[in-house]
């Protein structure tokens, strides 16, 4: 019997990966990442594919790392931060137990700081995470069935707040 499926969505530095780890680990699943997936498929990191090919590219490549990982997997899936931004990824998403972890703007703006490794966020970092927050938390809203406040909290409280709502 295949474990259902339980996916994390929310913005980048939230704690997808932290919480997902030990969300699978508390449920005795597996756990995986379509970030991860997209690099290993592609051999090259994520700024390089935004780089060389742009974020539509990037965003297909994601769709078709979410649509594998649906089909292959049972157990806890994080998503990128940006994968609900495109239509078909949203869709893939339909009567799924979805789990937003969201966070306020200065949450974000202190634990990501001024992290270049992510490319969406290298020159003012409050600024653009404003507009990213303004721009997605309503289709994080869209696909989640539990939402799940970082804010203020430990990855493993959220753990314990995000089992409790499942
Ligand atoms: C992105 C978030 C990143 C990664 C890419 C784009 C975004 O994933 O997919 O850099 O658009 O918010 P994480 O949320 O895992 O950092």
């Amino acid at each position: 019997m295949s474990v259902p499926v339980i996916v994390l969505v929310g913005p980048m530095g939230v704690g997808k990966s932290t919480v997902g780890e030990l969300l699978a680990e508390r449920l005795g699943v597996g756990y995986r990442d379509t970030d991860a997936d997209v690099v290993a498929a592609e051999g090259r990191t994520i700024a390089e594919i935004f780089v060389d090919d742009g974020e539509p590219a990037f965003r297909a490549l994601e769709k078709e790392a979410v649509r594998t990982a649906l089909a292959e997997h049972g157990g806890v899936l994080a998503l990128g931060g940006g994968a609900v931004l495109d239509d078909g990824t949203r869709a893939l998403l339909a009567g799924l137990r979805v789990v937003y972890l969201s966070m306020g703007v200065e949450e974000a703006v202190r634990r990501t700081g001024l992290n270049v490794a992510r490319p969406l966020l290298a020159v003012n970092p409050r600024k653009q995470w404003r507009e990213l927050m303004e721009a997605r938390r309503h289709l994080y809203e869209e696909v989640a069935t539990v939402v799940v406040a970082t804010d203020g909290r430990t990855p493993e409280e959220v753990t314990q707040v995000a089992l409790d709502a499942l």
